[in-house]
């Protein structure tokens, strides 16, 4: 028996094409011809868990107490957890684990989930182009409207909230930000953060700030929270995942904090969805927390600095000039002028040389005419890379 097509709900034509679709499909077909793809699509880190966390978590699952369903909100111990860290490495206030954090199965859960605590439909969000996927999808599942702040070169990739036209912002309930940016590896003072929650305020507007990669960045950088911003509490929350930061995207950890009000709306969704997170995985998240900073610096130092400078002296020998990002792991560059899509030039770029890069029009339409490279393999492998690209005459 096969689904018709016509019991599908709605929503889902609603959700715009996948992007990388094509780009999937041709990588693929690529791998079955035994091409030797060099991928710097997707921004996984390629290197193991650390080493504390695995050891932790070993000891946590022979523990059968972990074993049965975990509290909704997480354990009150990975609470404080989260929230002593996130005190300690910004300079904030400690918010109170019981009522102003909650676990999340990584952000991409939470994240989606807030819409749906705040958004009915026909409400306005504003989110950033280009951006992370789900803050329009999240918007379209809870039925809203997203008006799309544009990230311009020009602006440092920050949006121009003066440009919100007044009666979008009258009637917008979410604005998501995410610094240390993806795609653009943006990042943002926070003189923009105050000025965010200043707005937010004068319009009665929940503010989401994403970190997923707040803890991967540059010489001495360190990317503000936006509870640096006074009086951010009053209208903010912040998504953190320990994904990017301790390499364990498939392990699905996170953690959420801020305004009471948003936190116990976000738990009164997520009671009805999921059923919280595996509390020996909490249990390991905890220990990755204790890893000195001077550890993840040697991280940063060791595996993604070389590879980014790999990365900006191979677009340079090809003509690009590109500033190096403080943070994330991600390069943002844009296409060469001779090609007409960003999706053109990735998919020359896979077809002639089997190097995958992202288009940035698959993060929204201001993202077109630039592409993005994760540094998620070596140097030696990024360093033949842009040896192919020399060789099948691919310049800016
Ligand atoms: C900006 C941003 N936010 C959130 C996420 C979600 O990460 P996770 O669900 O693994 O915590 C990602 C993943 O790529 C991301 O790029």
């Amino acid at each position: 028996m096969t689904v018709e097509k016509k019991l599908r709900s709605k929503r889902l034509d609603l959700i715009p094409p996948y992007l990388f679709a094509k780009l999937d499909a041709k990588k693929a077909e690529a791998l079955a011809r035994g091409v030797d793809v060099i991928n710097m699509g997707i921004g996984d880190p390629d290197k193991a868990t650390m080493r504390p966390v695995i050891d932790a978590m070993r000891e946590a699952i022979e523990d059968s107490s972990t074993h049965d369903y975990p509290p909704y909100t997480g354990t009150l111990d990975y609470r404080k957890a989260c929230c002593k860290w996130v005190s300690e490495r910004f300079g904030v206030k400690e918010f109170d684990p019981v009522s102003e954090c909650l676990s999340t199965v990584g952000s991409k859960e939470s994240i989606h989930n807030i819409f749906l605590a705040f958004v009915d439909a026909g409400d306005y969000t504003l989110i950033p182009d280009p951006g992370y996927p789900v803050y329009n999808t999240g918007t379209i599942f809870a039925g809203g409207i997203p008006y799309k702040m544009p990230l311009l070169a020009e602006n440092n990739f920050l949006p121009d909230l003066e440009a919100i036209p007044l009666e979008i912002r009258e009637k917008a309930k979410l604005m998501f930000l995410n610094y240390p940016n993806n795609p653009t590896s943006a990042i943002a003072p926070v003189e923009f953060f105050q000025e965010a929650v200043d707005f937010c305020k004068k319009y009665n507007i929940l503010l989401c700030h994403d970190m997923a990669y707040s803890e991967i960045y540059f010489d001495d950088y360190t990317s503000p929270s936006i509870f640096n911003a006074k009086g951010a509490e009053d209208v903010a929350i912040e998504f953190h995942s320990f994904s990017k930061s301790y390499n364990m995207t498939g392990w699905r950890l996170g953690w959420v904090l801020g305004n009471k009000d948003a936190i116990q709306a976000l738990a009164q969704v997520k009671t009805n969805v999921d059923s919280g997170v595996f509390k020996a995985i909490q249990r390991a998240g905890q220990r990755g927390l204790q890893i000195p900073q001077s550890e993840i610096e040697k991280r940063n130092n060791e595996v993604y600095e070389p590879r980014l400078k790999a990365i900006i002296a191979g677009l340079e020998s090809l003509g690009w000039s590109i500033n190096p990002p403080k943070a994330t792991m991600f390069v943002w560059a844009p296409i060469p002028r001779s090609y007409s899509s960003a999706s053109e030039f990735c998919e020359r770029v896979l077809d002639e040389c089997g190097i995958v890069v992202s288009p940035g029009n698959a993060f929204g339409n201001y993202g077109e005419g630039f592409f993005r490279i994760a540094m998620t393999t070596d140097v030696p492998r990024i360093q033949e890379a842009f040896e192919r690209l020399r060789k099948a005459g691919i310049k800016f």
